[in-house]
C-alpha cells in the first residue's frame, strides 16, 4: 500500500482524515511523508486523440491549469487506440501517479487499468466521457450531454424555419427532409447526445414537418466509428446514392460533432449542393466549435455548433483533482444521471451554448476562445 503524502497540503485535519483513510482515493506515492509539494504529485492526464482539436484544446488546458496549481503533468495521447490508451494509463500506474484523469476512448475498454488504480489508492476521474462498467472511477467532470442534444436539435429546427432563435414555432412546416448521424457507440455520451436530439425532433418527425427519407432512425443505424470524419462523408454519399438519386433534396442534416459535419458537407458539396446554405447546402448542426467549422459557421456553409468550453472543463477537472489530493470529496451537482454500468457516478456537469453566425462574436471571440483572426483563417495560432 502506496503511504500517505499528498494530504500534508491540507494541514493537520487533512493529514488527520486521510491517516484514517487506509489507502483508498487519496493516499499517494511510494516517498511519503507529510512535507510534500504539489510538484510531487504526479497526475497522469489521458486523452484520447490530437486528430480532433478539441482534445488538443482539453490536453492543453488541463495540463496548464494542473501545473499553474503546481502539479507535475504527464499527459499522453492514444491516437484513438484502445490498446495504446490502456498501455499508457498502465504506464502512468507504474511509474508512481497520484491520480489519473481519463477520457476514454471506448467507455468499457479500461476495468483491469482501473482496478489496478484502485487497488494502489489512485483516484480516477472520468473526464467528459464516462468510464463504464467499472466501480474504480471516483467522479465525472462533463457537460450536460442529453442538453447538448436538445441544443443540437433544436438548431437544425431552427436552422430549417420551424423554430425561432427563441426556441418559439416560427411558421415553416416542411416537410423537410432530414437525416440523422450519431456518434461512436462505445462513447457513452453518444448515447446522451442522440437521445436529446431525438426527444427534441420525434414531435416533428410524428407530425409529418421532419421526414427521415432514409428511414434510419436508429442510433444503430446512423452511428460513426470513433466519431470520424471520413466514415461520415463515406455515409453521407451513401445515403445520397441509395435515398436522394431520384431527385428528392436533403434539407437538414443532424451531426454530433463537427468533423462529422465537415464529412457530411464535403459529401453534400461534392454531389453539387452548392458551396455555402445560401447556394443550397442543407442545414447542418455540430459540435464543439472547433475553429474549421466556426469558420465554416462564419462562411455560412455550416448552419450551427455547440460551444463546450474546454478552459472551464479543465477548471473542473483540476478543482476535482485538488480536491481528492486534499483527501475530501469533490462537490457534484449531478447524483442521478451517470450510471456506469456498476454505480451511478457523481458527478459535475457544465451548460453549453448554440452557437448560430452571429453569436460567433460574443461567444467564442469576446471570451477569449478563438481570435477574429483565427475565425477567418480557420486554424489555431
Ligand atoms: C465526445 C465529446 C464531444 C466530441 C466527440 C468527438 O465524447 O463529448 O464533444 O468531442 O467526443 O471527439
Amino acid at each position: 500500500m502506496k503511504s500517505i503524502r499528498f494530504v500534508a497540503l491540507g494541514g493537520v485535519l487533512a493529514l488527520g482524515l486521510a491517516a484514517c483513510s487506509g489507502g483508498g482515493a487519496g493516499s499517494g506515492g511510494a516517498e511519503g511523508g507529510t512535507d510534500a509539494e504539489p510538484s510531487d504529485l504526479t497526475i497522469g492526464v489521458a486523452m484520447p486523440t490530437e486528430t480532433s482539436e478539441r482534445w488538443i484544446a482539453d490536453g492543453d488546458a488541463v495540463k496548464s491549469q494542473l501545473e499553474e496549481a503546481g502539479y507535475t503533468v504527464d499527459l499522453q495521447y492514444a491516437a484513438d487506440d484502445i490498446p495504446t490508451q490502456a498501455q499508457q494509463i498502465d504506464q502512468m500506474i507504474t511509474k508512481g501517479a497520484d491520480l489519473l484523469i481519463v477520457a476514454s476512448i471506448d467507455g468499457t475498454a479500461l476495468a483491469n487499468q482501473l482496478q489496478a488504480a484502485a487497488d494502489q489508492g489512485i483516484p480516477v476521474i472520468a473526464y467528459d466521457r464516462l468510464i463504464r462498467d467499472t466501480e474504480n472511477v471516483d467522479f465525472y467532470v462533463t457537460f450536460d450531454n442529453y442538453n447538448v442534444g436538445v441544443q443540437q436539435a433544436t438548431s437544425l429546427l431552427v436552422g430549417l424555419g420551424i423554430l425561432d432563435a427563441e426556441g418559439n414555432e416560427a411558421g415553416a412546416t416542411g416537410p423537410f427532409n432530414i437525416e440523422l448521424f450519431a456518434g461512436s457507440l462505445d462513447d457513452n455520451n453518444a448515447h446522451f447526445f442522440f437521445q436529446g436530439a431525438m426527444d427534441t425532433l420525434q414531435p416533428y418527425i410524428d407530425n409529418g414537418t421532419l421526414v427521415v427519407k432514409s428511414g434510419q432512425t436508429e442510433i444503430e443505424q446512423v452511428a460513426t466509428l470513433r466519431w470520424l470524419q471520413e466514415t461520415a462523408q463515406k455515409r453521407m454519399e451513401d445515403l445520397l446514392t441509395s435515398t436522394y438519386a431520384g431527385g428528392d433534396k436533403v434539407d437538414g442534416v443532424l451531426s454530433p460533432y463537427d468533423g462529422i459535419s465537415r464529412g457530411i458537407i464535403t459529401a453534400l458539396q461534392n454531389a453539387g449542393y452548392g458551396d455555402s446554405i445560401e447556394a443550397g447546402l442543407p442545414i447542418v448542426t455540430g459540435q464543439d466549435a472547433e475553429i474549421a467549422s466556426v469558420k465554416l459557421i462564419n462562411d455560412g456553409v455550416q448552419f450551427s455548433t455547440i460551444f463546450k468550453d474546454t478552459r472551464k472543463l479543465a477548471e473542473q477537472a483540476v478543482v476535482s483533482a485538488q480536491a481528492f489530493l486534499d483527501g475530501e470529496e469533490p462537490e457534484a451537482n449531478n447524483t442521478e444521471d451517470y450510471d456506469n454500468g456498476v454505480k451511478v457516478v457523481p458527478s459535475y456537469l457544465l451548460e453549453s451554448d448554440i452557437v448560430y453566425a452571429d453569436n460567433i462574436q460574443s461567444l467564442l471571440i469576446d471570451s477569449g476562445y478563438w481570435t477574429e483572426e483565427e475565425v477567418a483563417a480557420g486554424q489555431a495560432d
